[in-house]
């Protein structure tokens, strides 16, 4: 199988979209898959080369997941290299949008709730500003999507 590349993406690239990318790859570990490159970015470059916010990794901890990721911005070369990109929430996705070099590239841009199996949010919400059951959603709501996430990309 060829490799299938993902990255996701929030506004900081410290909270959301390193914990999708470890979430992401507690799923495929748990499940013996292969096959797949994963990387998260930020919209902004706001805390480039900061490790995950303390809170944020304090949280994922506790269920077992290591965020190692060091922010950084998307770079337009993104959208050639990955073949899906997962926004966290809507204004990153119309930012995704905005930032693809091409029209052939929005095809590769997806809403993570899209995938969501037992919880109907439109968008993962920001935690940044606010308290611990903010981060706990955060978590509840990635491992609440990645299983619906890999079927769609092993189906595609
Ligand atoms: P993230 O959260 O997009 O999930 O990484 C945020 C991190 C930082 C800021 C906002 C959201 N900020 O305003 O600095």
């Amino acid at each position: 199988m060829e490799k299938k590349r993902v990255l996701f993406v929030c506004l900081g690239n410290i909270c959301r979209s390193p914990s999708a990318e470890a979430v992401f790859n507690g799923y495929l570990k748990n499940n013996d898959i292969d096959g797949f490159e994963v990387d998260s970015a930020g919209i902004s470059d706001w805390h480039r080369g900061e490790p995950a916010d303390q809170r944020m990794q304090i949280h994922a901890k506790k269920r077992g997941y290591e965020l190692t990721s060091v922010s950084r911005p998307v770079v337009p070369e993104d959208f050639d290299k990955f073949d899906y990109i997962i926004a966290m929430d809507r204004e990153n996705l119309r930012d995704l949008k905005q930032l693809a070099p091409r029209a052939g590239h929005l095809k590769k841009i997806y809403l993570m709730t899209d995938f969501s199996k037992n919880y109907d949010y439109n968008g993962v919400p920001d935690p940044y500003y606010g308290g611990d059951e903010g981060f706990e959603l955060v978590l509840d709501l990635l491992e609440d999507a990645v299983d619906g996430l890999y079927k769609f990309m092993k189906n595609k």
